[in-house]
Formats: structure tokens, C-alpha cells, sequence
């Protein structure tokens, strides 16, 4: 018995590991199911995955755009490397069945079931995930239609049709959605992204289960209308896991929304960019102090009461979330300060108070190519369940009778600089939406 446990475990290592090992994991793409065939008999959850950021990683042509331009005039290897990474997450079914491989590879080649981004059959074919950052998603799918093998999720007495099911501890928490949600420069291992950790570090990583809110608790129970963030109710969705199976308790939502109001819109779903919008308005809250105004002092305090991570996250060299000032005054409306308004460029200037990232080439000079991201140069966030104070200085004599005061907190999902630097110049502006905002009169 010890020896052939033994011989099977040295088999195991020889033969298998260097195949089976998850970072070199390889599958035929046949072993996929497409998420067509899942609609059949879940086709609620398909409806709301279909136009998801998730269902559009690899069509969304901001990042198709934008991973084919910062291609363009790289030498240094680590800068090439980085660049010719991004099918990792974005691709991940083409990834793991052998095309693309690459950022460069021609993609009008891609097999359509890779088209579909991140899509059912790679999430429920989900065992673990290696490690926390750059996809390092273990899978274990079936073998096509023909075979579907077993698709595992949250529901502990599944009555599956077609596939078998299996409960998924894995498929709970927040590491499912972390080994994505964390982006490290595969050469220089500056930190891109950082949703996860961010997450990790902050009050909803409770050890107290009444307190623990993962990924899921916000992001699959948004529903029309029902934003479901830190600072809004998370109901239950009693429903139906599946057209042919039994009634639930709760069945948990697939919109996968966040901040993206843009994109979802260009393939004519307008409903996932009001949800963004209703997330967005719900993600903090603004407080205004004008007592120091005859001392030319404006103090703004921002919360974040409504998001898991920090505001904003994810790629957060691109978005960008910046407050706007005004004093204007009551008998005229003539502006007599202004902070963070757009110039004709659509420009944040500069001085404006941005909630951001901005990476360095390791020698302090600013890059936007994120292949070229050799240090993180300034980040200024707001942590999940913080606040951040502001002063702003008025110019002296600006009168602190009669005058409207007004902030708002606003919110795009990339700089109008970065859309100019990949698209050229004014080829595409996004919409700006105002998270939050308050109006005093003096
Ligand atoms: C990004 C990964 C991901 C994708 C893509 C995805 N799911 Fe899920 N799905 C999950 C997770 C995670 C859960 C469980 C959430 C929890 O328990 O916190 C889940 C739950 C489910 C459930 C159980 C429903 C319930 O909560 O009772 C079904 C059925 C399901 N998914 C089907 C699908 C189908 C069909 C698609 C494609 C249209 C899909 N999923 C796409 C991650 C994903
Ligand atoms: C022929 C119908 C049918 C098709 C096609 C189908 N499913 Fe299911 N699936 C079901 C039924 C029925 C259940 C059980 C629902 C329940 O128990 O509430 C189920 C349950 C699930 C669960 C829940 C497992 C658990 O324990 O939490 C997941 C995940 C799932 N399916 C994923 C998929 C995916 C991914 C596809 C496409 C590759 C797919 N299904 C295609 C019928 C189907
Ligand atoms: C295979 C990698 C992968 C996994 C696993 C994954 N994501 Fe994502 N997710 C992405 C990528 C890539 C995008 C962005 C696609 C784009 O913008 O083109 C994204 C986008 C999103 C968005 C929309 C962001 C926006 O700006 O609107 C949300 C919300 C989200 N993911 C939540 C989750 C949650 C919750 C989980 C876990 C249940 C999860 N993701 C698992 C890769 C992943
Ligand atoms: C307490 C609720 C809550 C939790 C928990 C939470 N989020 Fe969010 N998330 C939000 C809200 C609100 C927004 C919209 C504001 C923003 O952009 O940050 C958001 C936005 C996002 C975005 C889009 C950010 C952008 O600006 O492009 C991504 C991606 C995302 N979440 C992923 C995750 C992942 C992954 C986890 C778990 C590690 C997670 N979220 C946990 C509430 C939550
Ligand atoms: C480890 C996984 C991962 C890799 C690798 C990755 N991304 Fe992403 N990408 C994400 C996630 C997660 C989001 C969503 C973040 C958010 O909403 O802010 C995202 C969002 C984006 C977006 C925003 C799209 C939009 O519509 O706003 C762009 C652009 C982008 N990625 C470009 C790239 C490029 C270029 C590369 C390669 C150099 C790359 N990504 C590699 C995970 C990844």
C-alpha cells in the first residue's frame, strides 16, 4: 500500500507536474464550453454577465486600443514583457488553450469562445488560485459539451442538469476575484493594480463573519437600482440558480459592476453604464467647513463610505476622480474661484486636487505606458472606511458674503491626456460623472 502510494506520488511529480504545474496549465480549447450553451438553462445570469466588463475584457476596445499602442517602440526586454502580458487577465480562456499567447499575436485570429473575456466556463472551472496577483487561476474544466465535467459554485445541494456541480468554498471569498484584481509588472514588480490587497488591508476583511463583506457582497448582489456598496442595503435575491432548478434563497448576481459607465454603452447596453453610475453616487460622501472663508479657507472632507477597496481602484493610473470648486457670486454668478474645472482641452489642470496613481520610469519622470512602470512616482487614494480633508485657498479679497459655494466630487474612467496620447487628440472624450456634491450660500 506505502509503496504504491509512494510510486503514484513520484509518478505524479515526474510525469504530471511539469505539465499540470498552474502557471504552465494548458487545455484544448474544445475543453471549453461556450457561455452560449450556459445561457440555455441560466439564462438570467447570462444576461446580466453578457456586456459585463467581464464578458467584454478582451472586445473592449478602450483595451484594445490602448495594449496595442503602448506596444509600439519598446526595446528594453522587462518593457516587452510587461507589454505582451495583458491576454493574461483580459483573454484568459485563449490564454490557457494556446491562442493569443500574446499582446502582439494577430486577435482577429482568436478562437470565438476566447472572445467572450472572462466567462462562465473559466470561473466555474475554478479549483484555487497560485497566488494573488496576475491571474494565477488553477482550473480544472471538463471536456466540451460532450463531457462537461463539474462546474463549482456557492450552492451546497445543487440539482444540476447536463454538467455535475460541486460545492466551492473557493467561489465565496475574495481570492477568486484577487488573482485577477491584483496586477503586478511581470518584470519590474511594481504594483498596477491593487483592488485586492487594498481590500485585504481594510475593515471589510473582518474576522468577525457579521462584519467580513468579500467582493462578491457588493459586486453580485447589484441589481437595477439597488447599487448594493458599503453604504446601501445588500439584500438577499431569492430566485432561480438555473430556468430548470429550484427556487433559492438567494441567488447571486452577475453584472459585475464597477466604475466602467463608457464601455458597456458601445455595445448598446445602457442599463450596466446607469448601474456604474448608480455605484459611482454611491461610493462617498462630501462635507464642506466654510468657516475659515474670512480667512480665505475652504476645508473639504471626503469619505469613502461605499467602496470595499480604495477610491478609486483598479487601474488607477488612468481613471481619474478629482474635486471641483467654485465660489461664484450670488448677484452675478461670476466665478471668482474655480478648482478642477475642465480647460477646452477637457484637462484636469495640474494644480487640481486628483485622486490618482502616476508611475515613474525609475528616475522620477512620469510615465503613462504602464510597461514602462518602474516605480510609483505619487498615490493619492482614499483607503475603504476613510476620509481625506482638503484646504483650498481662495485668492486674498475673494468676499465671503454673497457668495454660492459648490463641490462636487467627480469621476471619469480615463484622463482625457491618456485618451488623446492613445487615440489622438480629441478622437474620444468619456463621461464625467459627479459622485457627489454640495452647494452652501454665504
Ligand atoms: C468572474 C467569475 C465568474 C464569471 C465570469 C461567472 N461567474 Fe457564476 N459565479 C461566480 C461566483 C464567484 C459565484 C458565487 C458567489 C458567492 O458565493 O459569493 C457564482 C455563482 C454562480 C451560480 C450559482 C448561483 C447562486 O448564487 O446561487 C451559477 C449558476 C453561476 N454562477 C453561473 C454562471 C454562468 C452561467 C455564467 C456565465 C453567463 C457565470 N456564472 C459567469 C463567478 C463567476
Ligand atoms: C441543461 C441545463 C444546463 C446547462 C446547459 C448548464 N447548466 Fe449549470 N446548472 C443547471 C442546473 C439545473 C443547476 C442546479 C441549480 C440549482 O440547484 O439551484 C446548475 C447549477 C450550476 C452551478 C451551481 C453549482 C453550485 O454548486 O453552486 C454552476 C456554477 C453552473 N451550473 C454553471 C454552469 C456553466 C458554467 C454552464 C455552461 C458551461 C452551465 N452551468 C450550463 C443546468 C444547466
Ligand atoms: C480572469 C481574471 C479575472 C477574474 C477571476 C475576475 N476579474 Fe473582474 N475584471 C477582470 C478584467 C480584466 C476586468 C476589466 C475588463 C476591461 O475593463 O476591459 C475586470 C473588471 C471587473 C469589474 C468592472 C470594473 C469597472 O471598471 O467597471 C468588476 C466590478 C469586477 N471585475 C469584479 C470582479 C469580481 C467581484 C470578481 C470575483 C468574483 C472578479 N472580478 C474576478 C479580470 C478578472
Ligand atoms: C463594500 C462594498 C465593496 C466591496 C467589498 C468591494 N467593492 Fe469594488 N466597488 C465598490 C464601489 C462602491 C465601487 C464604485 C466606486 C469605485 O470606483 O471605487 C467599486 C468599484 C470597483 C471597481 C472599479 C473601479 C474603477 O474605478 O475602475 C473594481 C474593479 C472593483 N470594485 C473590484 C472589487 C474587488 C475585486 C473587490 C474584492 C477584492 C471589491 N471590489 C470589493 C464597492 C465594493
Ligand atoms: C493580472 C490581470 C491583468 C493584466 C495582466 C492586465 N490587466 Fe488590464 N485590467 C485588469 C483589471 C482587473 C481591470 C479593471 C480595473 C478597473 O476597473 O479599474 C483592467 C482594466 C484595464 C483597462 C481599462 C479598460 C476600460 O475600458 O476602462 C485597460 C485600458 C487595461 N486594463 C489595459 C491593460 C493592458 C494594456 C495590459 C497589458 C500591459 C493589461 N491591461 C494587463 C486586469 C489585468
Amino acid at each position: 500500500m506505502k509503496n504504491h502510494f509512494l510510486v503514484v506520488c513520484v509518478w505524479l511529480t515526474v510525469c504530471l507536474a511539469p505539465v499540470c504545474a498552474p502557471a504552465g496549465q494548458s487545455f484544448e480549447v474544445s475543453q471549453f464550453i461556450s457561455p452560449d450553451t450556459c445561457s440555455g438553462c441560466h439564462s438570467d445570469i447570462y444576461a446580466q454577465w453578457k456586456n459585463s466588463m467581464h464578458g467584454l475584457a478582451h472586445k473592449d476596445p478602450i483595451y484594445q486600443k490602448v495594449a496595442k499602442f503602448f506596444l509600439t517602440g519598446l526595446t528594453d526586454p522587462g518593457e516587452v514583457e510587461e507589454s505582451e502580458s495583458c491576454v493574461k487577465c483580459h483573454t484568459p480562456v485563449g490564454v490557457v488553450s494556446g491562442f493569443p499567447k500574446k499582446t502582439s499575436d494577430d486577435w482577429s485570429k482568436t478562437p470565438e469562445i476566447a472572445t467572450h473575456g472572462i466567462q462562465c466556463d473559466f470561473c466555474h472551472s475554478a479549483v484555487s488560485a497560485e497566488k494573488m496577483y496576475n491571474n494565477g487561476m488553477v482550473l480544472s474544466p471538463g471536456n466540451g459539451e460532450a463531457d462537461p465535467g463539474i462546474k463549482r459554485g456557492p450552492i451546497k445541494d445543487p440539482v444540476p442538469e447536463f454538467h455535475e456541480a460541486e460545492f466551492s468554498e473557493f467561489h465565496t471569498g475574495a481570492e477568486i476575484c484577487g488573482t485577477c484584481h491584483n496586477v503586478k509588472h511581470v518584470a519590474f514588480g511594481t504594483d498596477l493594480e491593487t483592488t485586492y490587497d487594498e481590500w485585504a488591508a481594510g475593515p471589510y476583511n473582518s474576522d468577525d463573519p457579521a462584519k467580513r463583506v468579500v467582493c462578491q457582497e457588493c459586486h453580485m448582489r447589484q441589481k437595477p437600482g439597488l447599487p448594493a456598496t458599503g453604504s446601501t442595503p445588500r439584500p438577499d435575491n431569492p430566485g432561480y440558480a438555473s430556468d430548470i432548478g429550484p427556487e433559492r434563497d438567494h441567488v447571486y448576481t452577475h453584472y459585475f459592476v464597477g466604475a466602467n459607465n463608457f464601455v458597456p454603452q458601445q455595445f448598446g447596453d445602457t442599463e450596466k453604464t446607469a448601474m456604474a453610475v448608480e455605484r459611482l453616487t454611491h461610493a462617498a460622501t462630501l462635507t464642506l467647513d466654510t468657516t475659515g472663508i474670512k480667512k480665505g479657507r475652504l476645508t473639504v472632507t471626503v469619505s469613502n463610505t461605499g467602496a470595499g477597496h480604495k477610491l478609486p481602484t483598479g487601474l488607477t493610473n488612468a481613471r481619474q476622480m478629482w474635486l471641483e470648486v467654485t465660489v461664484k457670486s450670488k448677484k452675478d454668478g461670476q466665478v471668482l474661484y474655480a478648482s478642477g474645472a475642465l480647460n477646452a482641452d477637457g484637462y484636469v489642470a495640474d494644480s487640481a486636487t486628483v485622486y490618482h496613481t502616476i508611475f515613474g520610469d525609475g528616475k522620477g519622470k512620469p510615465v503613462d505606458n504602464i510597461s514602462l512602470a518602474r516605480e510609483i512616482l505619487t498615490d493619492q487614494r482614499i483607503p475603504p472606511g476613510q476620509a481625506v480633508t482638503e484646504t483650498f485657498k481662495l485668492p486674498a479679497k475673494t468676499p465671503c458674503k454673497d457668495v454660492v459655494v459648490s463641490v462636487r466630487l467627480q469621476y471619469r474612467i480615463c484622463s482625457q491626456k491618456l485618451l488623446d496620447l492613445v487615440l489622438g487628440k480629441g478622437a474620444l472624450s468619456v463621461p464625467v460623472v459627479t459622485m457627489a456634491q454640495i452647494e452652501t450660500s454665504l
